[in-house]
């Protein structure tokens, strides 16, 4: 299975990605865990392009640079470990361009939808963590390190970005599971548990 974990700022994606990754190991599943952007070594060359610097990209020029990365993620790590029969746990994947330069940039979303078109590989399930914009931002303090490129934009920003992510998930209910991450961790673990118990019996 292809799993991704979608969400804002602080919403708990990668605590939880490492959380999914480490249970299914522990039922004796090949798992590969990644992330994007990155994943891939030409992808994290752009992934540093994207979230350091201060460059004022073009709309579609950013987005394309997600695309590049991504599609060097797909074809140089997320599909040869699915044909080997892995289970991958990815941390973001296309819906995040979708809700960052689309929903939160700005960007044209039909020409981001075209692109998503192309890649040529959908996640069997999708997990949207939903916080409030406040406790994303909050958890976001918390954890420390310095801001990137995304995480320094306005709390206006991070706002329609969770907006587009509710909208996403509700868009594709097929794919998408929309979980409040607000509880603590633990209790996210175990509505993801669930969530890809469901998901595996019936896909
Ligand atoms: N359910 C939760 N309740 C409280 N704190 C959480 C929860 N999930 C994650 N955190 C904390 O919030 C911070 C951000 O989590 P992280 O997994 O890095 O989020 P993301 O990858 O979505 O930006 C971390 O310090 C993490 O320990
Ligand atoms: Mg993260």
């Amino acid at each position: 299975m292809f799993i991704t974990l979608e969400g804002g700022e602080g919403a708990g994606k990668s605590t939880q990605a490492a959380l999914l990754a480490d249970a299914l190991c522990a039922r004796g599943l090949p798992v590969l865990r990644t992330r994007e952007p990155g994943g891939a070594p030409g992808a994290e060359l752009l992934r540093g392009l994207l979230l350091g610097g201060t460059t004022d990209w073009s709309q579609r020029a950013e987005t394309l640079l997600h695309f590049a990365a991504r599609a060097e993620h797909v074809e140089k790590t997320i599909r040869p470990a699915l044909a080997a029969g892995m289970w991958v746990v990815c941390d973001r994947f296309y819906d995040s361009t979708l809700a960052y330069q689309g929903y939160g940039q700005g960007a044209d979303r039909d020409f981001i939808q075209a692109l998503i078109g192309l890649v040529g590989l959908t996640p069997d399930l999708t997990i949207v963590l939903d916080v409030p914009d406040a406790v994303g931002a909050s958890r976001l303090r918390g954890r420390g390190g310095a801001a990137d490129r995304y995480e320094r934009l306005d709390t206006a920003f991070h706002a329609r970005v969770n907006a587009g992510f509710r909208a996403i998930a509700a868009a594709a209910p097929e794919r998408c599971v929309l979980l409040t991450a607000e509880p603590g961790i633990e209790a996210v673990h175990a509505s993801i548990m669930t969530a890809v118990a469901r998901g595996s019996r019936t896909g």
